[in-house]
């Protein structure tokens, strides 16, 4: 793939390689097509179901799938497994305050129990919540106290080939016009960056302007902050009068901008497993503490184990690490470049952690309610052993035109999320060419309905069947 790239597409250039070499490594193999037809089929066409073995390359999640470096190893075996005031959480504080600049946060199993914590706590029946970009499971803790979670995401967004540096920012005017009216809005939310768009990031003029128009309202920003470092690189390389700065101090301006955030350790954390839920109120903090004791554990592990905690404090100044995070960008501009070249249709410009295949474009006869995106998905697997998720109409389960769920902005996609530090470009160049080949048959590739599901997030676990 890369010979052909020669003539102006050639990615690398001067770039320099991996900041990390292998010292330990994981096969894989990659299953005879029939078997994995037959996976695919036991799994109810759900790729949730797969067992991991039964896949290649895994682009499923981003999330709890980093390789952790030699020094978070280290480390988890020095971690001392104390019930209270471990050295691991008082060294998790120090990273926390070092780089988030908050020095009071929760330690949590991992970002769904940050959201679930904040949720419980400090929303109820009726309010709203507003957000760039609710991700689900964010969406589904709100609605699951009574709560509405509403996106107001800038126009900008809903173009997929728009080339904005900033499409995952808020539309303010939409958030002044909520906070104007007799709504009851207990917190905003910002996700930096923009999962459930494209993984776009958000500007740190946007987090600024949304601070300020939600604290003139007496109402606090929270930041779903799972990919603070890749929106952090993204503020360097495209916001005016931020290009010569330090990623830290990006960092420290970006969580200043807020009172409180979650977070989900298994992004930018390069964590397996942890997550964080900090907040400037005492007060709010402390009936959020109360109910982290009844949910997850003592203040000072909360759902993590010392261990989890020992690789979260090491792994979030890994990732603002600069070598590390320009390989990391580098890497998902690269299969973005590779796939746009050969005409396979992506959401512009790259995000940070995945490439987005607009999967409605590149499946014209599939339908939104027979799930383009899931249909790439599950041909990925088919042809090539690789897993990826659908970001479309079959994780946000509603009518297209209920734009609290997303719908007026809905776009089909397949995400092909990249784990960190995991894969070479090698394999970057197999998904490609795969998902090149599939385009090159696009209408063999059929569209699914749904034999069996949950009332609630319903992709993880529901059954499909090929039409
Ligand atoms: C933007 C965003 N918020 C929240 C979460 C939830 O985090 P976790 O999977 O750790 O519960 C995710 C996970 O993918 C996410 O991408």
């Amino acid at each position: 793939m890369r010979a052909n790239h020669s003539n102006g597409h050639s990615l690398d250039g001067e770039a320099l390689p991996e900041p990390f070499r292998a010292k330990m490594v994981e096969p894989i193999r990659l299953l005879p097509k029939p078997e994995r037809e037959q996976r695919l089929a036991e799994a109810g066409h759900n790729l949730f179901r797969l067992k991991a073995d039964d896949v290649f390359v895994d682009l499923l999640t981003d999330s709890g799938t980093s390789a952790m470096s030699d020094s978070q190893w280290a480390a988890l075996m020095r971690a001392d497994p104390a019930y209270a005031g471990s050295r691991p959480f008082h060294d998790l504080a120090r990273t926390v305050n070092d780089v988030f600049g908050y020095d009071q946060f929760l330690p949590v199993h991992q970002g769904r129990a940050a959201e679930h914590l904040l949720a419980a706590t400090l929303a109820k029946p009726g309010d709203v919540i507003p957000s760039n970009h609710h991700f689900d499971t964010t969406r589904a803790n709100l609605a699951a106290v009574g709560a509405k979670p509403v996106d107001f995401p800038c126009r900008e967004s809903l173009d997929p080939d728009g080339r904005e540096s900033f499409k995952g920012n808020m539309d303010t005017e939409r958030l002044e016009e909520l906070l104007a009216s007799r709504a009851h809005v207990p917190f905003v939310m910002l996700t930096i960056t923009d999962n459930a768009g494209g993984g776009q990031p958000v500007s740190l003029a946007n987090i600024r302007r949304v601070h300020e128009i939600a604290n003139g309202h007496r109402v606090p920003l929270i930041l779903d902050s799972c990919r603070f470092a890749e929106n952090a690189w993204f503020v360097r390389e495209r916001e005016p009068g931020q290009a010569t700065r330090p990623i830290p101090d990006i960092v420290r301006d970006i969580f200043a901008a807020a009172d409180g955030f979650t977070f989900s350790a298994k992004k930018d954390g390069l964590a397996n497993m942890g997550g964080l839920l900090g907040l400037r109120s005492p007060e709010k903090m402390e009936r959020l503490r109360q109910r982290l004791i009844l949910v997850e554990g003592f203040p000072t592990y909360g759902g993590m184990s010392a261990r989890d905690m020992a690789t979260v404090a090491v792994g979030i100044r890994e990732a603002i690490e600069e070598a590390y995070l320009r390989s990391r960008i580098r890497q998902v501009g690269l299969l973005h470049r590779w796939l746009s070249a050969y005409g396979v249709p992506v959401v512009r410009p790259a995000g940070g952690h995945a490439v987005y295949v607009n999967a409605g474009r590149m499946l014209p006869h599939v339908a939104p309610e027979e799930f383009p995106g899931h249909a790439l998905a599950c041909a990925l697997y088919r042809e090539g052993g690789i897993r990826s998720c659908e970001i479309g109409s079959l994780m946000f389960d509603a009518t297209p035109d209920d734009a609290t769920a997303g719908g007026s902005r809905r776009l089909e996609l397949t995400r092909l999320a990249i784990p960190r530090r995991v894969y070479s470009d090698n394999h970057l160049d197999y998904v490609a060419r795969t998902a090149i080949r599939i385009l090159e048959s696009a209408h063999d590739v059929h569209g699914l309905r749904i034999t069996q599901a949950p009332a609630s997030l319903r992709h993880f676990s529901a059954r499909l069947q090929p039409l």
